[in-house]
């Protein structure tokens, strides 16, 4: 795999690969999701849920382009690849959507799809921060974990919503 920077320079340079694999695959699994928001919020009833997905939605927009600043501290250009996990995510939450009339019933399934898109990202989000640091990619580091806690925010944030709003009986 071409890369500018000689691995042997830096600590853990064995990483090097498979964090920009890794980059690319969460980079690919950001954009896909974008489309995934929309359809998740355009299909929800619940305000507050629609306003959750409204904003994830522009805060992915945000991860991206930190992704992108993440590969340039790495001296390479950003390149997504297509992420088959987000697919078959999304495609699950496609079938709930096909499943279920909009409302309280819907609303929570697709809590349940966001969240395990949340945890996916969380996970893969928590695997770089660690490549990065054993590597002594700071600048790296510290973009990836911004983006981390704020997935952590929203799988917080969704399961506030259901217990509090879509999940109890109305
Ligand atoms: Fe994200």
């Amino acid at each position: 795999m071409a890369n500018q920077k000689n691995q042997s320079e830096m600590p853990n340079g064995h990483l090097h690969e498979l964090f920009v694999d890794e980059l690319r695959d969460v980079l690919g699994a950001e954009k896909q999701l974008l489309k995934g928001l929309k359809k998740l919020s355009q299909h929800a009833t619940n305000e507050t849920l629609k306003m959750a997905f409204d904003e994830h939605y522009a805060q992915t927009e945000q991860q991206i382009e930190r992704l992108k600043e993440v590969f340039s501290t790495i001296g390479m250009t950003a390149r997504a690849k297509k992420c088959k996990a987000m697919e078959g995510l999304l495609g699950e939450a496609d079938e709930i959507i096909e499943s279920f009339e909009p409302g309280q019933v819907l609303d929570a399934a697709l809590i349940s799809a966001a969240q395990k898109v949340e945890h996916y990202e969380i996970a893969s989000y928590g695997c770089l921060v660690t490549y990065a640091s054993l590597m002594e990619h700071t600048e790296a580091q510290d973009l990836l974990q911004a983006t981390l806690d704020e997935e952590k925010e929203t799988d917080i944030k969704l399961t506030d919503i259901a217990m509090t709003e879509v999940n109890v009986a109305a």
